[in-house]
This record gives C-alpha cells, sequence and structure tokens, in this order.
C-alpha cells in the first residue's frame, strides 16, 4: 500500500527526520535540512553503501574530492556547454515551466502519437530532442493554458537556463575567477584517476567511490527529496579494459549488483523496485548503455539510481582538455588505453526518501484490552534504521532497574545508536520507537534486577520474549 508524499512528509517533519530549511526565516519551498533521525537513516545508508562496495570489495577504493573543482573540468565534461534546462515563462502569472517537462507530460497524458508531434518538427517522442523553436512552437499550439492554473497563458520564447551554480574564488568577482559549485561528484574521480594508478596498487579493472554534495540550479524541483537543489550523491566510476564485450560484462554485473544492494542489505521492498533501459534516443553519443533503478514513488515510478556504460569518453575529454596522459598501461600485456568506464550513480537523497516511503506503514491492531487500534511503524530494515535499540526503565525511580538500564546503554551504545526512555506508559514508549523504526525495545523491570534478564519486543510482529542481559546484543545479527 502507498501512502501520499503528503503524509510522508507531514511524519518525517513531525518525527525529527527532516525539517524544513531555515524556516525560523520563513523557509523555502522544496529545500530540507535533516534531523537528529534522519541525518542518523542518511549515514546508515551511505555507510553501508561504503561497506559493500569499497570495504568488502579488493577492486574498490574511496576518495574524496572538492567540491569547487577546476573550472576547467565543466568544460571537459561538457557541463559548462550543455548542462541547461529550456525554460518558458507564462508572462500572465509570472511562472516558469521546463519546457521538456510540460511537453512529456502533454504526450503522456493525451497519448500523443509521432505523427501527432511530427508537425513540431520532432523525430521522435523525445522532448528534449527538439530545438528550443520546435518546443516553443509545440508549446503555443498544443499547452495553451497554464498547467498550475489551467488559465489561458501567454508564453515567452524558450530560452535556456545555466544549471550549475558558481561563486567567485579570490577577492576580484570577474570572469577569471569564477568557480562552479560541482553538479555531479563523479568528475572528482575522473580527475584523480592517475593520482589513483601512481600512488596504490589498483589495476584495470578497478573503481573509485565517492560520497558528497551536488548542487543543481533546478527550475522545478520539488516531491520533497526528489528533486532538490542541494542534495547527495554516493558515485563509484569503474575502469575496464576498452573492449565492448568486457565493459558490457561489467555494466551487467553493476546492474544486478545495484540491484542486490537495494534488495538485500538495505532491504527495500522488491516489488517497489524495476530496471528501465534508456531509449537509444535517450543516449549521449558516446554511451553504450543507460539503464535507471527506478522506485516506486506515491506519484509513480521515477529514477532512483543511474548505471550507464560511458565508454572512454570522460577520460578523453580530460586529457584533452588537460593536455596530461590518461592512458593506463597493462602491465601483463604492455597494451596503453585509456580504459572504458561503467557509472553506478546512487542518489543518497533519494534513497533516504525511497527508504521513508518503503518503511511507512499504518496498521491496524487490537490493543491489550481488546480495542481496534492504528500505530505507525516505520518498517525499516535493521541495519538502516536510525535507532537500534530503545533502552525502557519501567520504573524510572526504582533505583536498581536504572543502573541496570543504564549500564545496558553505556554498553550497547558503543556499537549501536540506542535511545534512553524512561518517560510516561511503557505502551506510549512502544509507539514512539514504533514511529521512528526502531527493532528492537529493551524492556528493564523488577524480575530483570532479580535474575538479569530483560524483555525484548520486536517491532514489526510486537512479541516479546525474555533473554538474558547479554544476549541483547545478537539481535543485531
Ligand atoms: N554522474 C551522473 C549523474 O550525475 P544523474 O542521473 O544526473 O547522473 C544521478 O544523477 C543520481 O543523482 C540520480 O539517479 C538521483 O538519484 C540523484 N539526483 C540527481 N539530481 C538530483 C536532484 N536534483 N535532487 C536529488 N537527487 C538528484
Amino acid at each position: 500500500m502507498w501512502f501520499p508524499l503528503e503524509t510522508i512528509v507531514a511524519w518525517a517533519k513531525r518525527k525529527g527526520f527532516v525539517y524544513s530549511w531555515s524556516d525560523i526565516y520563513g523557509g523555502l519551498a522544496n529545500a530540507w535540512d535533516y534531523g537528529p533521525y534522519g541525518v542518523q537513516l542518511k549515514k546508515n545508508i551511505q555507510d553501508l553503501r561504503w561497506q559493500t562496495f569499497v570495504q568488502e570489495r579488493s577492486d574498490m577504493i574511496g576518495m574524496d574530492a572538492q567540491i569547487l573543482m577546476h573550472p576547467k573540468t565543466w568544460e571537459a565534461s561538457g557541463h559548462t556547454e550543455n548542462f541547461d534546462d529550456p525554460l518558458i515563462d507564462d508572462k500572465n502569472t509570472g511562472e516558469r515551466f521546463r519546457a521538456d517537462q510540460i511537453i512529456e507530460e502533454k504526450i503522456e497524458v493525451d497519448k500523443l502519437s509521432l505523427e501527432d508531434v511530427k508537425k513540431y518538427g520532432a523525430e521522435n517522442l523525445v522532448p528534449e530532442s527538439r530545438t528550443f523553436e520546435q518546443m516553443h512552437d509545440f508549446i503555443v499550439n498544443e499547452i495553451p493554458k497554464n498547467p498550475s492554473s489551467k488559465k489561458l497563458a501567454e508564453w515567452t520564447e524558450v530560452r535556456k537556463f545555466e544549471m550549475m551554480f558558481y561563486t567567485y574564488q579570490g577577492v576580484v568577482h570577474d570572469a577569471e575567477n569564477k568557480i562552479w559549485l560541482r553538479p555531479e561528484t563523479a568528475q572528482g574521480m575522473f580527475v584523480n584517476f592517475r593520482n589513483v594508478l601512481d600512488t596504490t596498487r589498483m589495476r584495470v579493472p578497478f573503481g573509485i567511490a565517492q560520497v558528497g554534495k551536488a548542487f543543481r540550479n533546478e527550475i522545478t524541483p520539488g516531491n520533497f527529496l526528489f528533486r532538490t537543489r542541494e542534495f547527495e550523491q554516493m558515485e563509484i566510476e569503474y575502469f575496464v579494459e576498452n573492449d565492448t564485450e568486457i565493459g558490457m560484462q561489467a555494466f551487467e554485473e553493476w546492474k544486478e549488483e545495484s540491484m542486490r544492494w537495494r534488495k538485500d542489505i538495505i532491504g527495500f521492498k522488491a516489488e517497489n523496485l524495476k530496471f528501465r533501459e534508456h531509449e537509444k534516443d535517450e543516449l549521449a553519443f558516446y554511451s553504450k548503455g543507460t539503464f535507471d533503478v527506478e522506485y516506486h514513488y506515491p506519484r509513480g515510478w521515477g529514477e532512483l539510481q543511474g548505471v550507464a556504460y560511458r565508454t572512454d569518453y570522460d577520460l578523453t575529454q580530460h586529457q584533452n582538455t588537460s593536455g596530461q596522459n590518461m592512458q593506463y598501461s597493462d602491465p601483463q600485456t604492455g597494451k596503453r588505453y585509456i580504459p572504458h568506464v561503467i557509472e553506478p550513480s546512487f542518489g543518497l537523497s533519494r534513497t533516504v526518501l525511497a527508504a521513508m516511503i518503503d518503511a511507512y506503514e499504518e496498521e491496524k491492531y487490537t490493543d491489550q484490552n481488546g480495542k481496534e487500534a492504528t500505530r505507525i511503524v516505520a518498517r525499516f530494515n535493521k541495519h538502516i534504521a536510525p535507532i537500534k535499540f530503545a533502552i525502557l526503565p519501567l520504573i524510572k525511580k526504582d533505583e536498581k532497574q536504572v543502573e541496570i538500564a543504564e549500564t545496558l546503554f553505556k554498553k550497547l551504545s558503543k556499537k549501536y545508536m540506542c535511545e534512553y526512555d524512561d518517560g510516561g506508559a511503557i505502551g506510549k514508549r512502544y509507539r514512539r520507537q514504533d514511529e521512528i523504526g526502531t527493532p528492537f525495545c529493551i524492556t528493564i523491570d523488577h524480575q530483570s534486577c532479580d535474575d538479569g534478564t530483560v524483555t525484548i519486543r520486536h517491532r514489526d510482529s510486537m512479541e516479546q520474549e525474555r533473554v538474558k542481559l547479554e544476549e541483547v546484543e545478537n539481535f543485531m545479527g
């Protein structure tokens, strides 16, 4: 069952997963800060990605490049020239739309065929493949009304909107000192390719992983954490021999690994995940293929992660722009070549969003008085749950119970995020933990003082069992 996004947003704000950005100053639509549970959820996802793909693999290493990279980086990558969106304004309302997006919606909703759109110069149904003039003609003729106000629009021309944020380095604010905030983390790994080869024993095939902030001046941010202007990525660049057959094999492996990580390691529901292969006309000229891992968000299927086979394009571009040799020399065969690259690009912010959607449930149950009740329960996989154990002394005035509870908290919190809660009726404390997705609640009661046992309550089944204090930790597996 899917809950509306508004329900997820309200819960995430109420429980301290996410806060509205700078809200004492009125906030800003579609910008968010992570609260205490959100930051922990994000960290757990990030750590598991690192553990699976860096720590547990001998063919992978990690690195961390600066957000402000050398401006030539973006010339080489093509971002300074091509990283923009087509924009159109409705003069009547002052609203701004992405031209390709409103065209796409029109084609989808009205189920337009290629024949219908050919008169606007379309060779296919992909809106981005049209010129600005063709997009403008299409919109003026086919979308006369403003999509949000539903009133007659007065459309401007379609214009280019640069999506990279920039600032200035040093005291003088002129073109020479202009420097961009990276719109993706990927380039940090390409520009350090030679450094990795020179300073480690990595040999092709090998990969580099990074995690960090990226910035895009999105025209239409929205859908909560799905599209924001500041977000985090966990990208990998995996270098293989410049041979398409070898490259395709690695591409398939990374596709499967990406899906396996989402299902088996961070525990997303299989029915909420699928692949979408990019059509030939969606691919860049150098690409041999791209798959998105899609997630079923409340508004429908959408991208969660990309896996792209980018050939030798990026390293060749950096070689040409920097004049530095990006060739790899195979120590066994002596063959010299620019490696091909497979890029699994995990969005961290979108994975946090999907984790919250995947976990959230409103469940009906019968309470201890036999009455029907509803509880909100976040069924996070225990490894990504923000808090693993809640430690609950039944009676906070009982010194012995408090002593056992405090000692247990000290011990468990060396390894796991725990919460100590001695406030209110035990049922209420359980509900509080269910709502933030804590898999195990440990209650210390009078029997604990006599025999050193505690009750452990399981979030999903609500079942309780009595275990020895020393055994509690085993539940994390
Ligand atoms: N280096 C390739 C690259 O950046 P992308 O498809 O533009 O490819 C990769 O981005 C991932 O980054 C997406 O699958 C998504 O998870 C995340 N992402 C991209 N733009 C985003 C935004 N504005 N807000 C949140 N996440 C975003």
